[in-house]
């Protein structure tokens, strides 16, 4: 029997990922190449929304894919590649936004935040259209699963949507139906400084931010820096605690401790413990981390090899089932 099809991508926007990336995504994505059919993507077109500089964008497209190799994604169970060296991705986009309602794209919520940061002018079609080539990327495989953070849900229903359209036009079987796979406890790592949002590269403050290739002293600090609250107890609940919370939730996640046994053994102490140990976790996840990285982005030759195989295996899948589309559209 075909195993489960998995597919997810970040976007190449920064220098580094952080540890929302990493806890909400990137961590998943290696447990699920263990029994499924996984592809990951680097999503660079995505990233052209932002309109980044041209040599910046294509650095930070290779250390993308080295911080996917560095957590563990394994190219030789999981398919990793570059979305622009796959064509049909763009292609089956156009489709699908001839699919797309003008207000229905105009409701998603990361739109409009992003939109009214930006200004009218400041904000880009693409930037508007960016979640149908989302839908994109998913539909283009026959995905059956997508593994991503909370704040992808409502692009998630698009897909599905989509998906869903395509099949009542031209029957069962033109679309897989994609499902999210958000993992409750991490689909939300919040920010340090401000614990009520979420941890992001767009953040207010880069104290609030954990990035993987952060130098782990100055990662240590920001943890010590943590804002808390004024009481003393040590206890998981988001709403009266929400940056004590968060610290638990990254010290479960990396330890893979249940809460409850954490906050036995911080009874009778205080933030500053909890915030000392946690640091020595991190600490502990990113030297290695960023010596793996170090390593791909070494022999850069073998990172692009390793790409363009991906790419082509990627295609393969690719091919036939915008050929599908293409057909059922009359194209
Ligand atoms: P950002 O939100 O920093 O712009 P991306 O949009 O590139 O990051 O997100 C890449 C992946 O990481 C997505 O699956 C997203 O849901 C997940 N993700 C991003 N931020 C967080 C977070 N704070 N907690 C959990 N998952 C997150
Ligand atoms: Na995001």
């Amino acid at each position: 029997a075909q195993r489960p099809r998995i597919f997810s991508g970040m976007q190449p926007t920064s220098g580094s990922l952080h540890l929302g990336n990493y806890l909400g995504a990137l961590t998943q994505w290696v447990r699920l190449q263990e029994d499924h059919d996984a592809i990951y993507c680097v999503v660079d077109l995505h990233a052209l929304t932002v309109s980044p500089d041209p040599a910046d964008l294509r650095a930070r497209t290779r250390r993308t894919a080295a911080q996917y190799l560095a957590a563990g994604v394994d190219p030789a169970r999981s398919i990793l590649f570059v979305q622009s060296h796959v064509p049909e991705h763009a292609e089956l986009a156009w489709i699908l936004s001839c699919q797309t309602g003008f207000g229905e794209a105009g409701r998603m919520t990361q739109f409009k935040d992003k939109s009214a940061r930006h200004g009218s002018e400041g904000t880009t079609v693409g930037l508007f259209t960016y979640p149908v080539l989302m839908a994109a990327d998913i539909l283009l495989y026959d995905t059956n699963l997508v593994p991503v953070g909370e704040d992808q849900r409502q692009h998630l229903e698009l897909s599905r949507n989509l998906a869903q359209r395509l099949n009542a036009r031209f029957g069962a079987g033109t679309a897989v139906v994609p499902e999210p796979y958000i993992v409750k406890e991490t689909a939300k790592i919040y920010d340090l400084q401000d614990p009520t949002a979420k941890m992001s590269k767009s953040a207010a403050s880069p104290n609030g931010i954990i990035e993987l290739l952060d130098d782990p002293t100055v990662v240590a600090k920001r943890i010590r820096s943590a804002v808390t609250d004024a009481g003393r107890e040590v206890r998981f609940d988001v709403d009266a605690k929400p940056g004590v919370s968060n610290l638990l939730t990254i010290f479960a996640a990396l330890t893979g401790r249940p809460l409850p046994s954490i906050e036995a053994d911080y009874e009778g102490k205080g933030y500053g413990d909890l915030k000392k140990d946690l640091a020595e976790v991190v600490v502990d996840l990113l030297v290695p981390f960023q010596e793996r990285f170090a390593g791909h982005l070494e022999s850069p030759e073998a990172l692009d090899d390793l790409l363009a195989e991906g790419a082509e295996r990627a295609r393969a899948l690719a091919r036939p089932v915008l050929a599908r589309a293409y057909d059922r559209f009359g194209l």
